[in-house]
């Protein structure tokens, strides 16, 4: 059992978790994550690792309300344990001074990318920052990256707060300065770092995305993690999660995704029912935010 030390509300759709797991937190490196189970009967669903602290033996995970397991987890709080927190996993970000780094987070991979930011920083890079989000709203952490970053730049589809637009224009720009960027690692939803790969293409520049494929077991077993690289299948949960962009099938991933789609809204919507037919807990929200 892992007890939730802190939680957080990062925006209305997104909630931090602090965790404790002094295992986890001795060994975790930038870019690893862990296959957290509620209870029992739960999914296991892959969290990246958002941040750790070995002395408080705690791990802190970020994460969008998109169906029902994350949904769930929204709705603990302090004090309350999860079932397992399995972990680290995955294999952690090539961290070395590259020159500079330009490192790219959207929505929710703002959480991801930010231990990478920091890493990248204090293994000498000089960090270029990008993140974006739709809206002022969905924006969180901006003061953690600015404070790791040399340089950082900030997009909002609505034009709300930073950049009007899009997380790939200033890519774009970047990527024009002599001397180029050594690196790229873009974090995000996939078509998000489809577009950042399509972006960096012409200049050349090494690009790491770190895949978000359905991963059951996390730990090789069960194949529902494939990907298809440098037209090679790989298994995220061992291989990955990070990849080159040029190499990934993008595609072949997206349609993955989709895969179980029907099933996802049905448990969400017997959930809802389930729970709006229960006694709200003291001190709970009733409402469900939308990421
Ligand atoms: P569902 O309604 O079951 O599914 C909604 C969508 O989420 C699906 O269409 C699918 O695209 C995706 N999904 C569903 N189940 C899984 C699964 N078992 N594994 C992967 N994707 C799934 N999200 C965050 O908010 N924060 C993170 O830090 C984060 N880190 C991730 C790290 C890795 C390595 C991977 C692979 C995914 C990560 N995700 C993260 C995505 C997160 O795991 C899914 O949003 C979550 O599993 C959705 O579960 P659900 O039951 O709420 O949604
Ligand atoms: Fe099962 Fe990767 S999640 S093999
Ligand atoms: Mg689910």
């Amino acid at each position: 059992m892992h007890r939730i030390l802190r939680k957080e509300d990062l925006t209305p759709s997104v909630h931090l978790l602090e965790i404790e797991a002094p295992a986890i937190a001795r060994k975790a490196r930038a870019g690893q994550f862990v296959m957290v189970r509620l209870d029992e009967a739960g999914e296991r669903i892959p969290l990246t690792l958002a941040d750790w602290t070995p002395q408080a033996g705690s791990i802190t995970l970020v994460f969008l309300e998109v169906g029902r397991e994350t949904n769930m987890l929204a709705k603990l709080c302090a004090g309350d344990c999860l079932t397992d927190v399995a972990g680290p996993l995955g294999q952690p970000t090539h961290i070395e001074k590259f020159g500079t780094v330009v490192c790219v987070g959207g929505g929710v991979g703002v959480a991801a990318i930010a231990p990478i930011a920091r890493s990248m920083s204090e293994a000498g890079n000089r960090v270029i920052t990008i993140m974006g989000a739709r809206s002022n709203n969905l924006l969180f952490w901006e003061d953690r990256l600015k404070s790791v970053s040399h340089e950082f730049i900030v997009t909002t589809d609505d034009g709300s707060h930073g950049r009007h637009g899009v997380v790939t224009q200033p890519l774009k720009e970047v990527l024009e300065r002599a001397p180029c960027p050594d690196r790229v690692i873009a974090i995000g939803p996939a078509v998000m770092m489809k577009f950042c790969a399509l972006t960096a293409r012409p200049f050349s520049v090494k690009t790491i995305v770190s895949l978000n494929p359905i991963m059951v077991d996390g730990t090789g077993m069960c194949g529902s993690c494939r990907v298809s690289v440098a037209g090679q299948t790989r298994f995220a949960c061992l291989d990955g999660p990070d990849f080159d962009a040029q190499d990934v099938d993008w595609d072949l991933l997206l349609n993955r995704l989709r895969t179980y789609s029907d099933k996802e809204k049905q448990a969400l919507e017997i959930w809802r029912r389930q729970c709006a037919s229960a006694p709200a807990r003291e001190g709970e929200s009733s409402g469900h935010a939308q990421g």
